[in-house]
C-alpha cells in the first residue's frame, strides 16, 4: 500500500514547531467518533489536522507540541491497552505504541489529560490551537487555562495569548511534498479505474445506485477505505442538480450521466467528474455540450504554471464557455459584455476548481493581501468546468434541455506546468464512445 512514511509525519512537526513563537504550545484533539443511530458508529475518519501531523488513527487522543521542552517535544494522549475493549473493538496503540510506531517522544493516558495537560500549558506564553471548530475542546482547553489560573496566587503563570492554528498548518498543508504526490496520484489511479468500470458497465434500464456499486467496488478493491466525498452519480436531467446525491434513478436510453466520485488514500482525496451516454453514443447536442465544456478544460490547463495566478484557470473557462454558447445559440450578445454581466452563469454556475488534499475542498487561502495567490510548485487542485441547462429553462429549445455536463481533473502544479494525476479516465467524445461499444461487444 502506498502511504505517507513516518519520517515525514516527523519533518513536519518540526516544520510547524520552527514556524511557532518562542515558549509556546499546540494542542490539537482526534476526530470525534461519530455515532449514525442508536449504537452504531459512522466509519471512523481521523482529522484532517491531527492527521497531517502524526498519522495516528484512533480517536480519543490529543497531539501536544512543545518546542524545546527538554523531555520530548511531541507529547501524545491516547487510550490506555485494555484486552477486554480490545477484544470488541480492535487494537489499540497505547502509549508504547504511540512512542514505537508514531514518534511520539513522550505518551500519557487520555485520561490523565486533566492532570497532566495544565502543567504542559503553564509558563508558556502561547496556545496554538483549532479555535472554533471544535466547541467542546474549546472548552475543556478553557478548563484547563482556568485550572492554572486558579493558581495564581501560588505563582503560576497562564498564558497570555491564544492563536488560531490553522494559518500556520494549512498553509503547509497546500503544498504538496513528494511523498503526498504520491499518495494523491494512487488516489487518483483507482478512481480513475472505478470511472472506467462505471463506463463500462452502464446501460439503459440500470439505476443510478448501480453504477456507484461499480465505483464502490474498485475503490475497495484498490485499498480505499471510503470515498472522499458522497459519490454523484447522476442521470438525465438529474445531472443539472450540482450536488445530486440521492443515485437511486433509472438511467434512460438517449440521457447522459454524471459522475462525480473519488476515493480516499491514506487520508487524501481525489475527485474526478465524467459524464457519458448511458447508451454509449452522444446526441449531437450532447456532444457539441461536451466538447465545449473539454475545450474550456483544456484552455484552463493552460493556465496552471507557476507564477500563474489563482483565477486565470477559472477565467479561461468562462471565456471559452461564453463564447461558446454564443455559437451555439444558447447565449444572445457580445461575448465581453455576457462575461460582464455574468450572463453565462445560467449555464455555468460554479468555479472552476478548488486546493485539493487531505480535504476535498482543501485548505489554504486563495486570495493572500487581497489579491488571487499566484500558484506555485507543489500546490493541488482540481480543475472542473461544467455546463448545466436546467430541463425547464424555456429560454432555450428544447433539445437543449435537461442536459448537464462537468468534467473534472485532478493536477499538481509542477515546474513546467501541471501535472494531471486522473489523466487515465478517456476523456474525448472518440474515446468514450470506443471504450463503451467495447465493453458491450465483450458482454454480448
Ligand atoms: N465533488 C465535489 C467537487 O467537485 O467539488
Ligand atoms: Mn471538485
Ligand atoms: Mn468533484
Amino acid at each position: 500500500m502506498i502511504h505517507i512514511p513516518k519520517a515525514e509525519y516527523s519533518r513536519r512537526r518540526k516544520a510547524l514547531m520552527a514556524q511557532m513563537e518562542p515558549n509556546s504550545i499546540a494542542i490539537l484533539p482526534a476526530a470525534a467518533v461519530a455515532i449514525r443511530n442508536r449504537d452504531v458508529e459512522h466509519v471512523y475518519r481521523q482529522d484532517s489536522d491531527f492527521q497531517y501531523l502524526s498519522g495516528f488513527p484512533e480517536p480519543q487522543a490529543v497531539i501536544v507540541l512543545i518546542p524545546g521542552r527538554e523531555h520530548g517535544e511531541y507529547v501524545l494522549f491516547c487510550r490506555e491497552r485494555n484486552p477486554e475493549r480490545e477484544l470488541w473493538d480492535g487494537l489499540r496503540a497505547g502509549q508504547e505504541g504511540a512512542i514505537r510506531d508514531y514518534g511520539a517522544d513522550d505518551a500519557f493516558p487520555i485520561t490523565d489529560i486533566d492532570d497532566i495537560l495544565p502543567g504542559l500549558i503553564e509558563g508558556r506564553d502561547r496556545v496554538y490551537s483549532a479555535m472554533g471548530s471544535n466547541p467542546e475542546f474549546d472548552r475543556h482547553l478553557m478548563d484547563w487555562i482556568n485550572v492554572i489560573r486558579s493558581k495564581a496566587h501560588l505563582g503560576a503563570q497562564p498564558p497570555n495569548e491564544f492563536v488560531a492554528l490553522d494559518h500556520l498548518l494549512h498553509d503547509m498543508r497546500l503544498y504538496k511534498s513528494a511523498a503526498e504526490v504520491k499518495v494523491m496520484r494512487e488516489a487518483a489511479r483507482i478512481s480513475a479505474q472505478a470511472h472506467i468500470r462505471a463506463m463500462q458497465a452502464s446501460r439503459p434500464g440500470l439505476h443510478e445506485f448501480s453504477l456507484e456499486a461499480e465505483l464502490d467496488y474498485e475503490f475497495r478493491k484498490g485499498g480505499a477505505k471510503m470515498p472522499a466525498y458522497g459519490s454523484i452519480v447522476a442521470a438525465g436531467r438529474n445531472s443539472c442538480i450540482l450536488h445530486y446525491q440521492q443515485n437511486d434513478a433509472v438511467l434512460r436510453d438517449g440521457d447522459l450521466v454524471l459522475i462525480d466520485a473519488g476515493c480516499e488514500i491514506d487520508c487524501y482525496a481525489s475527485d474526478i467528474t465524467r459524464t457519458w451516454p448511458v447508451n454509449g453514443k452522444f446526441s449531437p447536442e450532447q456532444k457539441a455540450i461536451y466538447e465545449l465544456v473539454l475545450a474550456s478544460q483544456e484552455a484552463a490547463f493552460a493556465q496552471i504554471a507557476p507564477n500563474k495566478h489563482w483565477n486565470q484557470a477559472h477565467e479561461a473557462t468562462v471565456q471559452v464557455i461564453t463564447a461558446g454558447l454564443v455559437q451555439l445559440g444558447l447565449l444572445e450578445g457580445d461575448v465581453d459584455q455576457l462575461i460582464a454581466s455574468e450572463a453565462y452563469k445560467t449555464f455555468y454556475m460554479h468555479r472552476a476548481g478548488h486546493w485539493l488534499g487531505m480535504d476535498v475542498h482543501d485548505v489554504g487561502e486563495y486570495r493572500v493581501g487581497g489579491e488571487w495567490r499566484v500558484l506555485e510548485v507543489g500546490m493541488a487542485l482540481t480543475v472542473e468546468p461544467g455546463i448545466y441547462i436546467s430541463p425547464d429553462n424555456q429560454q432555450v429549445a428544447k433539445k437543449w434541455r435537461g442536459i448537464g455536463v462537468r468534467i473534472e481533473d485532478d493536477v499538481v502544479v509542477t515546474k513546467q506546468g501541471c501535472e494531471i494525476l486522473t489523466g487515465g479516465v478517456p476523456k474525448s467524445v472518440a474515446e468514450i464512445e470506443a471504450l463503451m461499444a467495447a465493453a458491450r461487444t465483450q458482454a454480448s
